[in-house]
């Protein structure tokens, strides 16, 4: 389930900030925040398994965005499947110099990682879960984010 936190700025955490309405976005995301995590709090010597474990779910992740973007003729695609496709190039590289021992490239890949997943959200991937929403239900999707700070100082809480 998602939940709402407020973590701290070298922490990654998952919160409904991050929903964008359609299902099967969402939840790839929750677990892009769940792997990219653990690679952030990764030892030394997890730090290739960790970086591993990502590179399979991103491949999953942007493999499964590029193919709805392709079938369903999505407009704006080519960006978007460029970025997904900068990615994996980057960490191709990183994990090279990972292998030799090289974990200040692996964390600070994981660091812009972290920086790097907000913009592209709001930017490319709402766009596709928009029109991936529209596709199956005929209309924009309806996000309901917890507001639990505001709501408690709304009602006095
Ligand atoms: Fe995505
Ligand atoms: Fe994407």
């Amino acid at each position: 389930m998602p939940t709402t936190s407020t973590a701290p700025n070298d922490d990654f955490i998952w919160s409904d900030e991050y929903l964008l309405g359609f299902d099967a976005i969402d939840a790839v995301h929750e677990e892009f925040v769940r792997v990219v995590h653990q690679l952030l709090h990764s030892k030394d010597e997890n730090l290739l398994a960790h970086l591993d474990e990502f590179a399979a779910h991103a491949k999953s992740h942007f493999d499964t965005e590029d193919q709805w973007m392709r079938e369903t003729a999505f407009p704006p695609a080519q960006c978007h499947i460029d970025e997904h496709a900068a990615v994996m190039q980057s960490l191709q590289e990183v994990r090279e110099r990972v292998v030799l021992g090289d974990y200040d490239v692996g964390r600070s890949f994981t660091r812009e990682l972290v920086k790097w997943f907000p913009g592209h959200a709001t930017h490319l991937d709402s766009a596709l879960a928009q029109w991936m929403f529209k596709r199956e239900h005929g209309g924009k999707p309806v996000v309901f984010r917890r507001q639990a700070a505001s709501a408690q100082k709304a009602f006095g809480l």
